[in-house]
């Protein structure tokens, strides 16, 4: 299989150098746009049709032709397969050059294997491998996984999510993949919504930020053998589902989708994002697969977005079939493309259909041509056309490399939050010198996180491993309560009460379950949503009957949504949120509870106190709570966004504006003074927050503008200084015209968004 992949690799080689018989797009010298344009004027209407199709690679098919039924296609947006359509038709269609792209494909030899019959094609054109590699590669077995997006966005940390992004890039494309499907950059504001993990949190700067560095940490210029392909997605709305379920409708005003969920979809763009997934749901009635406006007005128009648009998971198929706003699969192939889309992912119909329709005069083959000339594009920045291949023997010296785990390792230990610490972390190994380990996530590789495939146990510390590596000196006790909080077993919660009275202290290491490959088993992630957010089954018990031994217990928490843990919140000393912090994450946590790293990340997102809350975001409106829930029932959040403790104290002092007044288009310097007052070194998050005090339309009672992750040795001081340009006081007045008013606003800064804890002060714009 290697011989005749090389010798079609060496023949594809030498005939793209000689770009012969004046095959300009052969020649890797001709400008991409010569390139393209020779190519397409070679193809065929069904090569281009091919072109814009995607299909489930072969091992997918297979195993899901095994254990699938018929029916459950429509509602599984994980596994596929095509009844009647086999192994080997995917082989001849790839061969006949009737395929564009591949995803699900998760290793090295299926990915060679299927390339190698693109390049037995007419002409030769290679497909592109789209994986979800949300946080790293994790999707196929033998990557670096990193922590989830979630837990990234709670470390602040720009630089560590473009270095992510970079070394995913690079084990991507040594397993010949090419095109990730993130940054999902939803602004996340339903902790019911079981993708939450898979988001940068409920800001849309901070979605922005984490989502730009994460696109040019991936494609860079998209040039480089070591770059992949980013796909910003979904667009748009589905992380403020009507429900909480995910794909359920959205309803939402043009004003919060431009304030909201637009602008880090438009920053992705201007990082050069070139690829684009449209969302499951509809968007004030019109489903986003047929969404001209989405996909052609604003993408297109006024964002002169120049990649293509792939559809998600049969969501085109859904606009008939679920929608129902096409009478046909047809009619709906025919709105999705006539609205913009560019790609569709996956399945067996499209080739025929679309022909007929180009054929039927209905879709103007220009139409087509537009969309195969940027696919093309990229395929040829991406050089595929030169480099189809991805050799095996370098493949793992690359992947897993000592640097890569290293990086695993640094971004957990700063995205895991201290949330509640009454002085008894960092523990004292003399001190409780048994300590009884429990829960649902204490040993299990569920700390990988959603889309991540089970990894071979030695490339991953678990919690109670990394507990026993970094206090070597203590004695665990471990009670197993299996890994599925919904069937946990009263007998092992009624042990670890009793082993709990033997203990000096008690971890109780709880949380959701996300690992994919148990799909229907699992309490969070994609697909994965729910109607409260508390703990799932025995786990509440568990915490109390432990708690109940007198002995101090602490909870960590392992989870993609929040959680409303209020009983632990009122009766534990200390817990601490690790969220899916990736396969050095039980290190990351042992090494927090026992002081070796200080903590220093913060909520990208609101911990709400319970489900009724929702939706419970800081960035709110002014009446949001003008009446309060009733005086028994809490109307502020369990942790506020931006709230994370560390085992040092900072003092902020010394807010100063450089100006009182400005002209609209002025900017205010912003610097204060921030000084760590405890005994320890530490990494604090400044966050800069403003309020506009009085404006034309009601604005939120304030917005993240700009955030500093500073070091700080104990007793050492920095001046942190921000600059408040126009665009971040700027919005959209009642005409829906963006720009600066007049007036008041207010600046605040300090370690989180609680009013309490910020220095404030104000500047007039004339
Ligand atoms: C998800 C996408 C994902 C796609 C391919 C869909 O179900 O919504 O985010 O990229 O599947 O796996």
């Amino acid at each position: 299989m290697r011989n005749i992949i090389m010798t079609i690799a060496i023949g594809m080689i030498l005939s793209s150098c000689s770009g012969g018989k004046g095959e300009v797009y052969k020649d890797p010298s001709a400008p991409v746009k010569d390139r393209v344009e020779d190519l397409l004027s070679r193809m065929t209407l069904e090569e281009k049709v091919g072109q814009m199709n995607q299909f489930v690679g072969v091992e997918h098919i297979k195993a899901n032709s095994a254990v699938m039924k018929e029916e459950d296609l429509k509602n599984n947006t994980a596994n596929a397969f095509y009844p009647g359509f086999t192994e080997k038709d995917i082989e001849e269609w790839t061969g006949q050059g009737l395929i564009g792209s591949f995803l699900h494909v998760l290793t090295l030899k299926e990915a060679n294997y299927l390339q190698s019959f693109a390049m037995k094609s007419r002409l030769q054109i290679p497909v592109i491998f789209g994986i979800d590699a949300i946080h790293g590669n994790a999707n196929a077995p033998d990557n670096t996984v990193y922590p989830t997006n979630i837990n990234l966005a709670c470390s602040f940390d720009t630089v560590m999510a473009r270095r992510i992004a970079r070394e995913t890039a690079k084990e991507m494309r040594a397993m010949n993949m090419h095109w990730t499907f993130n940054p999902n950059v939803e602004v996340a504001r339903d902790a019911r919504w079981g993708r939450v993990g898979e988001t940068y949190g409920e800001d849309p700067y901070l979605v922005t930020q984490i989502g730009v560095q994460t696109v040019k940490g991936y494609q860079q210029n998209l040039d480089s053998p070591e770059d992949v392909l980013a796909c910003i997605k979904h667009f748009v709305g589905g992380s403020q589902p009507i429900n909480g379920t995910n794909g359920s409708p959205t309803d939402l005003s043009e004003r919060t989708l431009r304030e909201v969920f637009f602008p880090p979809f438009k920053a992705g763009v201007d990082a050069g994002a070139m690829s684009l997934m449209t969302a499951h749901n509809e968007l004030n009635g019109i489903p986003c697969h047929e969404n001209e406006w989405l996909m052609t007005e604003v993408l297109r128009g006024e964002w002169k977005f120049p990649g293509f648009v792939v559809s998600d998971w049969m969501d085109i198929e859904h606009i008939h079939d679920l929608h129902a706003t096409a009478p046909n699969l047809k009619e709906a192939f025919y709105q999705s493309i006539m609205a913009g889309m560019d790609m569709h992912m996956h399945g067996i119909h499209w080739n025929e259909m679309v022909t007929e329709l180009v054929k039927e005069g209905r879709i103007p083959e220009s139409r087509i041509d537009e969309s195969v000339r940027r696919i093309l594009e990229v395929k040829f920045r991406l050089g595929l056309f030169e480099n189809p291949y991805a050799d095996e023997e370098q493949s793992m010296k690359i992947r897993l490399c000592p640097e890569h785990r290293q990086t695993a390792l640094e971004a957990a230990r700063n995205g895991i939050v201290l949330l509640k610490n009454e002085g008894i972390l960092p523990l004292d190994a003399f001190k409780y010198k048994r300590v009884l380990v429990t829960g649902i996530n204490a040993d299990d590789q569920n700390i990988l996180g959603d889309w991540s495939a089970p990894e071979k146990p030695e490339n991953v510390t678990t919690i109670l491993e990394g507990l026993q590596q970094v206090a070597p000196g203590v004695k665990f006790d471990f009670v197993d309560q299996g890994w599925d909080p919904r069937n946990m077993d009263p007998k092992k919660v009624a042990e670890a009460a009793a082993r709990a009275r033997n203990a000096d202290l008690n971890i109780v290491v709880a949380g959701e379950y996300m690992m994919r490959f148990r799909w229907t088993e699992r309490t969070d992630g994609e697909d994965t949503d729910r109607s409260d957010i508390s703990l799932v089954g025995l786990q509440n018990e568990l915490i109390e009957k432990v708690a109940a031994s007198g002995k101090p217990t602490i909870l960590v928490l392992v989870n993609g949504r929040p959680l409303g843990v209020q009983w632990a919140a009122t009766h534990l000393p200390a817990i601490v949120e690790a969220w899916a912090p990736g396969m050095y994450g039980g290190q990351a946590v042992a090494e927090i509870l026992y002081g070796k790293v200080n903590p220093s990340a913060k909520l990208a997102i609101t911990i709400p106190q319970s489900v009724g809350q929702l939706q419970m975001i800081y960035n709110h409106k002014p009446s949001q709570y003008f009446h309060p829930y009733a005086a028994y029932q809490p109307s502020t959040p369990l942790y506020p966004f931006g709230h994370g403790l560390s085992y040092t104290t900072y003092k902020y002092e010394d807010l100063k504006l450089t100006e009182t007044e400005i002209s609209k288009d002025g900017s205010v310097g912003v610097s204060l003074k921030v000084t760590n007052t405890g005994d320890r070194d530490g990494v604090e998050i400044v966050q800069l927050y403003i309020r506009d005090t009085y404006s034309c339309v009601t604005r939120p009672v304030k917005e993240l503008k700009d955030f500093a992750r500073i070091a700080l040795k104990a007793g050492e001081s920095k001046v942190v200084n921000f600059i408040i340009t126009p665009d971040k006081l700027a919005f959209y007045d009642k005409k829906m015209k963006w720009g600066v008013e007049p007036g008041e606003f207010i600046v605040m800064a300090g370690p989180s968004s609680a009013d309490e804890v910020l220095l404030k002060e104000t500047f007039t714009v004339k």
